[in-house]
């Protein structure tokens, strides 16, 4: 990092004060322009429009509103001398892509009836990475059918034969990586998460190795929030890990921009490295990638335009590989492997 930068322990420190000082919930309030919730009071969702943000607004603790109050406080540099119009093309795995903004791993998209089919043909048709969550084998062949290159996202099962199952089902049914959300392995009281009946346990270092030699595709770890996990997922002989706080699932959690730069420190180069949780442009996404990720991923953003059908959503998706093309152009970035964390700038109000 740069003279002129603040260290990110000198961030935290000031973001903190700064929280507190400023009100969180006038700034969510703000942020969303609605009004601050109740504490404690279910969230709120924002339903309608196309370019509308989903994410709920304050409640206490709530990680998806430090998330978006981080994303906020990284201001960039400007950097036009010998900058051109940039290429956004990503390889992973082999293979090329047209975008490092991918879909997040989803699930039970039931509004409309066929969202988890729809939000797959819009990826298929920005030419970017696919991520599908929890679901049944017909409901993953049905997605791969739409020609979306798809990540599999399999739950953390107690029973490590469900997990085997449905890694070898995944990679026979056309999945080129498949991975695990070891954040889903305990519930809310203290006891070991049941998820639609399901039950789940936390897995051991040992235990992810297993899935990594069982699985003839990269094998990817999600949740991952901390560099002592990167660090025993690189043990393990991960692929690639997803930075991320699963939409707020703890509360308090860390941003996952807060710990990207220590884990790619730790791990960058050695697996691949993305990011999800509260992207909602391209400009988000610049972030993220010039800290170090290697692509990241929306969920929630596009679900409300699922109802307008997928072109509605690979209309939404392009835009934002646009603002990502727009800001790299404006900070001298030609192609994604030019990302430098020293266009990043941290506020200090
Ligand atoms: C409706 C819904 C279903 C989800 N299902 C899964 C899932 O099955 N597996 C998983 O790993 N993550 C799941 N997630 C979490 C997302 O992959 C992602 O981590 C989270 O939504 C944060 O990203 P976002 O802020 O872009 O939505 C789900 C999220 C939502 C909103």
């Amino acid at each position: 990092m740069k003279d002129n930068h603040l260290s990110r322990r000198d961030f935290v420190r000031v973001s903190t004060a700064g929280v507190a000082a400023m009100s969180l919930p006038a700034l969510a309030s703000a942020r969303t322009g609605l009004a601050p919730e109740t504490p404690g009071a279910a969230p709120q969702q924002q339903g309608g429009g196309a370019a509308q943000n989903i994410i709920p607004a304050w409640r206490p603790g709530d990680a998806d509103s430090f998330t978006r109050y981080y994303f906020d406080s990284l201001m960039l540099e400007a950097r036009y001398l010998d900058s051109d119009i940039p290429s956004t093309k990503f390889e992973l795995f082999g293979e090329t892509f047209d975008t490092p903004i991918m879909t997040a791993a989803l699930s039970h998209l039931n509004n409309p009836q066929n969202g988890m089919i729809l939000y797959a043909q819009a990826a298929a048709a920005c030419n970017a990475v696919h991520w599908m969550g929890m679901g049944e084998d017909k409901e993953l062949e049905d997605i791969i059918a739409t020609g979306a290159r798809t990540i599999k996202v399999i739950k953390p099962h107690a029973d490590n034969n469900e997990v085997f199952r449905r890694i070898k089902h995944a990679v026979g049914a056309g999945c080129f990586a498949v991975g695990m959300d070891i954040d889903h392995s305990f519930n809310t009281t203290g006891g070991y998460d049941v998820v639609l009946g399901l039950p789940m346990k936390p897995k051991t270092t040992a235990e992810i190795r297993s899935f990594v030699k069982a699985s003839s595709v990269p094998f990817i770890i999600k949740g991952v929030l901390s560099v002592t996990d990167a660090k025993k997922c690189l043990e393990a002989g991960v692929a690639g890990i997803v930075v991320s706080h699963h939409g707020g699932h703890v509360p308090y959690s860390c941003p996952p921009l807060m710990v990207l730069e220590d884990i790619v420190d730790a791990v960058g180069g050695k697996m691949k490295i993305f990011v999800d949780c509260g992207i909602v442009s391209g400009i988000d996404a610049y972030k993220a990638l010039a800290l170090g990720a290697d692509a990241v991923s929306v969920g929630r953003h596009l679900m409300p335009i699922l109802r307008e059908g997928a072109d509605a959503v690979a209309k939404r998706m392009k835009a934002m590989t646009a603002e990502l093309a727009r800001i790299m152009a404006d900070t001298g970035v030609h192609n994604l492997s030019e990302m430098d964390p020293t266009v990043i700038h941290r506020t200090l109000f």
